[in-house]
């Protein structure tokens, strides 16, 4: 595990940006997912002038939907799709034939899990997972207690995703389950970088990464610590527990 923490939330943000920018320079032709969320939009923004600026070139890549609300249909505000499309694909004019998304409208959501997974098969594996992480630990709709053997699946949501999904939304839109890549997805990527940033994340950042801990799909997060290429970026904020308890030992 390599713990990054920087003064603010904009350097945080830069060191995952530098991160996707070097692994796309290295692979032209990467397959990533990227989490939708509050967290990632500062580096979407860097990953954007980094395009204008002609430093990154996104259009031999390929990418696979992290999650998706069920229910919703993609061009809703607050939705993932409409969240990656208005930051980052329609900015950098990524072709639609290169985007995967989860269709969380779709009547045969089993079939749209396993043309994912095919879509993610077909490609090899993802070179690179740059997540978020709950307030409960989850990462996408991998709640708290999901089976880790698990690909892409449909699951009920935990009462705090539920609780917190109502800042994305406006108007308010009812949600009870989601669409997600699986942990084993996220456990075959070749790289996983976690952002986050603030003070609210510094308990569960504490609670999935401290040097005591050991990895539980009680805490999804937590299970990262296994993972052999695994970046966490924090803020200052949300590493401050992290740090005091790593430091006190206890
Ligand atoms: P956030 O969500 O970036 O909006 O805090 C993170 C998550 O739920 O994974």
């Amino acid at each position: 595990m390599n713990i990054h923490v920087y003064p603010n939330d904009l350097e945080a943000s830069a060191k995952a940006a530098g991160l996707i920018i070097e692994q796309v320079r290295n692979k032209p032709d990467s397959l990533f997912s990227l989490a939708a969320g509050s967290t990632p939009l500062k580096t979407f923004s860097l990953l954007v002038e980094a395009v204008r600026q002609g430093k990154a070139d996104f259009d031999q890549c390929r990418f696979a939907s992290l999650d998706e609300w069920v229910g919703l249909d993609g061009s809703v505000q607050g939705s993932c799709r409409q969240t990656m499309n208005d930051h980052f694909f329609r900015l950098v004019g990524i072709l639609d034939k290169n985007i995967r998304f989860f269709d969380g409208k779709s009547e045969d959501l089993t079939r749209e899990c396993a043309d994912m997974d095919s879509f993610i098969e077909g490609n090899g594996r993802i070179d690179m997972l740059l997540l978020g992480i709950g307030l409960n630990g989850h990462l996408g709709f991998n709640e708290p207690g999901v089976n880790p053997d698990l690909y892409s699946h449909v699951t009920e949501l935990d009462p705090i995703t539920k609780q917190v999904s109502v800042k994305y939304f406006d108007p308010p839109q009812a949600v009870a389950s989601g669409i997600t890549l699986g942990l084993r997805h996220v456990m075959e990527a070749r790289t996983v970088i976690l952002l986050a940033s603030g003070s609210h994340k510094a308990e569960i950042v504490r609670s999935a990464f401290h040097d005591q801990g050991s990895p539980t799909e009680r805490i999804p997060a937590s299970l990262l610590r296994e993972h052999p290429n695994f970046h966490l970026c924090l803020d200052q904020s949300a590493a401050e527990q992290l740090i005091t308890t790593n430091a006190k030992g206890d």
